[in-house]
């Protein structure tokens, strides 16, 4: 069957990268991005490089009209207020994340779409929650509001998978570390911004404490991971909330040490803000074994191999 794919949050962390991946393997056409970030326009090789659409997702007229303009089958819906500044916002993260889901779970319904992708994170657990080897089924009582739109997120996509069969699929995130967009709004950014700040300064304040882990991925095996579960056949798919998903986890302290390495004189200090409570309140390592049996999930990308594609890719994209 022909795919034709509507990718809404394209210019976010995942949507900028996951994009130009669908159109290489699905051909540029098909991928339709949406975005709507009022005040960052996207860059012209964004523009161009196939069908770009600005728009809320939380408009459901204006989705369903694209749904119908484009003929779209599948859909990757990444619209997203993240962690940090879902607490600086809890209504605006609500609005955003539960209403922009809601008005997708029902158009897909509606236009019969075949699959449909919604990301869920690490954020879903909270304190309560194992913090070592955390199972795919566990205590899921997140304590910020980003947290707690993902599992409202992952009992709706279930209940839309039990009451009316689509087949919507999902992974709960780990930290993603990535070089196209800049840090922005996540607990888990400060494992992007101190690249940045190495490359560009030579010193990075970090904003949680040198003890803290977080399970993490390179950004190339995070959208291996959602173009594969989405590619595997229906029946391989026994988790309708979301996966668990992980790569490595490390500790802020491990990680600038890593960077030093790779950037000679780095020097990096800690300074934990309101941050740290939210990093503190997640899971340190993750197991994801559901995800590697139903579907032969497997990751690539060790701690070294992520600095030394960050640090030429960076120097790329910043060093003039
Ligand atoms: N990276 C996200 C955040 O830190 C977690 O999903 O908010």
């Amino acid at each position: 069957m022909q795919k034709n794919i509507l990718v809404t949050g394209a210019m976010g962390q995942i949507g900028s990268e996951l994009v130009p991946a669908l159109r290489e393997k699905f051909g540029k056409e098909n991928v339709v991005a949406v975005g709507f970030i009022k005040d960052k326009e996207p860059s012209e090789e964004f523009k161009n490089s196939g069908p770009y659409e600005s728009i809320d997702a939380r408009n459901k007229e204006e989705i369903r009209a694209l749904i119908e303009k484009y003929q779209i089958n599948t859909i990757y819906h990444l619209v997203g207020v993240l962690s940090a500044v879902g607490e600086k916002n809890p209504n605006l993260a609500w609005d955003v994340n539960m209403n922009s889901l809601k008005n997708i779970l029902d158009l897909a319904v509606e236009y019969k779409i075949d699959r449909l992708f919604w990301p869920s994170s690490i954020a879903c657990f909270g304190p309560s929650t194992p913090l070592f080897d955390t199972p795919q089924k566990t205590i899921l009582e997140p304590t910020t509001m980003y947290g707690v739109t993902k599992v409202s997120g992952e009992l709706l996509c279930q209940y839309y998978f039990i009451k009316y069969g689509l087949d919507v699929r999902s992974l709960r995130y780990p930290g993603i570390i990535s070089w196209k967009t800049p840090p922005g709004g996540g607990t888990t950014d400060y494992a992007v911004a101190i690249y940045y700040n190495a490359i560009e300064k030579g010193k990075y304040d970090c904003f949680v404490k040198e003890n803290t882990v977080l399970p993490m991925m390179y950004m190339d095996d995070a959208v291996n991971a959602t173009i594969k579960l989405m590619e595997v056949d229906k029946e391989k798919i026994k988790v309708r909330t979301a996966y668990n998903l992980t790569a490595i986890s490390f500790s802020a302290k491990e990680l600038a040490l890593n960077v030093s390495k790779y950037i000679e004189n780095f020097v990096c200090t800690f300074n934990p803000d309101e941050r740290q409570k939210i990093a503190d309140s997640w899971p340190k390592t993750i197991d994801d074994n559901c995800a590697r049996e139903d579907w032969g999930w497997q990751h690539k990308f060790d701690l070294d191999q992520i600095s030394i594609d960050m640090i030429k890719n960076l120097k790329n994209k910043l060093v003039k």
